[in-house]
């Protein structure tokens, strides 16, 4: 009825496959279906997303409710794209029950092969960890200490694999039953659990969710990094904002409205980043349940509200738009999953977040008017004039060999700290640090050196850039031993005090550029200057302008104003 009657009005839908949310039967039936927390507590109902993504009960049953609807509405005409469950992981980043246990067993045993291959890589000589067969193999569960690395990084990635089965299992339901419109799910910007450049090939169109904090001045910043990588994840097709608040979310420990004008402006921020179309959580605000205060197209007060008037007009003037070409980059910033899940490991010389220091670079790229995709590090960089890839500690050898291209063809790539650490096994290499692009830098790093623990109290270390002006390092002071490099910056103070801090290696055209410590915002902005050489004027403070096609858009995110020129 409700797709009848859209489609009389000419206005299509997208259909979701109602799977994101199991009733409460399906718990008391088949109690193996509800998830478990690492220290073997169960998630019940009573929320949502209460299930195991390898639970067979759950696999059988959505699969069912998948193919009664795609059977039913495949062919309606109102439908137009398939939306298969919802923000997969959103409140459930992992499972550690039974079901995972033995779903990651067979994961591990197509990985390896052999128990002993497993042993090997994760190095479980160590601590006595050997494993004897795959049956002993538990997820990452409550432990008394430290858990073996490898272990986790392995179990980070068979979680985005599972969920990853369960769409592509309902995406195959779809085409069975005859849905050949395009079918997507709801990503979740640099959404920690899942590894989106390993989803996004099986993703006809690739949709974002994007919730920015109103109160946070700077989250417009956050949000044209999530633009730019997502829009990376297929850089030719356009994507789609899916969800987005129309006023004040509900989730929040205080949940500020927008500003007037705040919405149409991270809407066209969007746009001009990638997105060909914006759309809302959610059409009417409920009367019931735990979202009953989240924003809505349609509020409670109704159509009489400046909420109301603003989706009318952000309609109209997204209709009012000439058609949108690409987003042309030219320099690329290197974000990828399986660093992160490295990186964010213990045990390290100094605890980082690997998304914020990412962010920083790409913050600091905004600034100096900087365009950028965001990729990951086994990208193909050959259409980029220079690349970021800051901690690239877990290098594999593909990435190696396309950093190593894309100095050879002549750009300028910028590396470290803590990068070329180890391999994907999380192991170092023989031969120490820096094995792999060591020549392409031209130094070795000998020691990390964290700047904390190093000099107690002094956290910071100064670095100059000659001509650039000074700035502080952060984290790391590493020691680098200089082959055949020029010595842009060194420490001055601490214990690395005098040794080089910043390193330029020329290869003709080519640049490899390799930095022994953190910088600062400053130190972020002048190596941006150093390596991206932008040519045009940096934006104000607080505003953007962004060229897709023959279209700029100037969005400045203190106003809340956005303007649009172009043929
Ligand atoms: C997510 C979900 C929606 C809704 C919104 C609320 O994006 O997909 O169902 O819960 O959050 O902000």
């Amino acid at each position: 009825r409700v797709l009848d009657l859209l489609h009389a009005q000419g206005i299509g839908a997208c259909l979701a496959t109602a799977t994101a949310s199991p009733p409460p039967w399906a718990g008391i039936r088949y109690p193996g279906l509800l998830p478990e927390d690492r220290d073997g507590s169960r998630f019940w109902h009573g929320s949502r997303q209460a299930y195991s993504p390898t639970s067979p009960d759950y696999l059988r049953l959505s699969a069912e409710l998948v193919t009664a609807i795609a059977g039913r509405y495949a062919s309606h005409p109102a439908v137009r794209l398939w939306h298969v469950n919802n923000e997969f992981g959103c409140h459930l980043p992992a499972d550690y029950s039974d079901n995972a246990a033995r779903a990651f067993r067979v994961w591990l045993a197509e990985r390896y092969g052999q128990i002993e291959a497993l042993n090997d890589a994760w190095g479980t000589q160590f601590w006595s960890q050997r494993y004897g067969s795959f049956d002993e193999i538990v997820p990452p569960r409550k432990a008394p200490y430290s858990l073996n690395p490898a272990g986790v990084l392995d179990f980070k990635r068979f979680t985005s694999d599972s969920l990853l089965n369960l769409f592509l299992n309902e995406k195959r339901i779809i085409r069975e039953a005859g849905g050949g419109q395009p079918v997507t799910t709801n990503f979740m910007g640099a959404f920690e659990p899942l590894d989106y450049h390993r989803w996004a090939p099986h993703l006809d169109v690739i949709a974002d969710d994007s919730y920015p904090d109103p109160n946070d001045p700077d989250a417009w910043r956050a949000a044209a990094f999530t633009r730019d990588l997502i829009r990376s994840l297929k850089p030719d097709t356009p994507w789609l904002l899916m969800e987005q608040a129309t006023n004040a979310v509900n989730w929040r420990p205080s949940n500020a409205p927008k500003a007037p004008g705040q919405m149409a402006a991270l809407s066209m921020q969007a746009v001009a980043r990638g997105a060909d179309a914006v759309m809302f959580f959610q059409w009417r605000q409920s009367r019931a349940g735990s979202e009953k205060f989240h924003s809505a197209m349609l509020p409670h007060a109704g159509t009489g509200t400046d909420t109301w008037r603003s989706v009318v007009q952000l309609g109209t003037d997204l209709e009012a738009l000439p058609a949108l070409g690409r987003v042309g980059a030219r320099v690329a910033v290197v974000y990828d999953w399986e660093n992160r899940w490295a990186v964010e490991q213990p045990d390290h010389p100094v605890a980082l977040d690997y998304l914020a220091e990412v962010q920083r670079w790409h913050s600091a790229l905004l600034d100096e008017g900087v365009l950028v995709d965001v990729v990951d590090a086994e990208a193909d960089l050959s259409g980029y004039d220079a690349v970021f890839a800051p901690l690239l500690y877990l290098l594999t050898e593909r990435a190696a060999d396309g950093l190593k291209a894309a100095v050879a063809r002549g750009a300028a790539v910028l590396t470290g700290p803590f990068s070329d650490v180890v391999d994907e096994h999380d192991r170092f290499r023989h031969g120490g640090f820096t094995t792999q692009l060591g020549d392409v830098w031209g130094v070795r790093v000998t020691e990390f050196g964290a700047l904390a623990l190093s000099a107690p109290g002094q956290q910071r270390a100064p670095v100059d850039v000659g001509g650039l002006g000074a700035f502080d390092g952060t984290h790391f002071a590493e020691e680098l031993t200089v082959d055949s490099a020029e010595v842009i910056a060194r420490f001055q103070g601490g214990r690395t005090d005098a040794m080089p801090a910043v390193t330029m290696r020329a290869h003709g055209e080519g640049r490899a550029f390799y930095v022994a410590t953190i910088p600062d915002d400053a130190g972020l902005r002048a190596l941006v200057r150093m390596v991206a050489r932008p040519t045009g004027p940096a934006p104000r403070l607080g505003t953007e302008t962004v060229r897709r096609g023959e279209v700029t858009f100037e969005i400045d995110h203190e106003a809340h104003t956005v303007a649009v020129t172009g043929p």
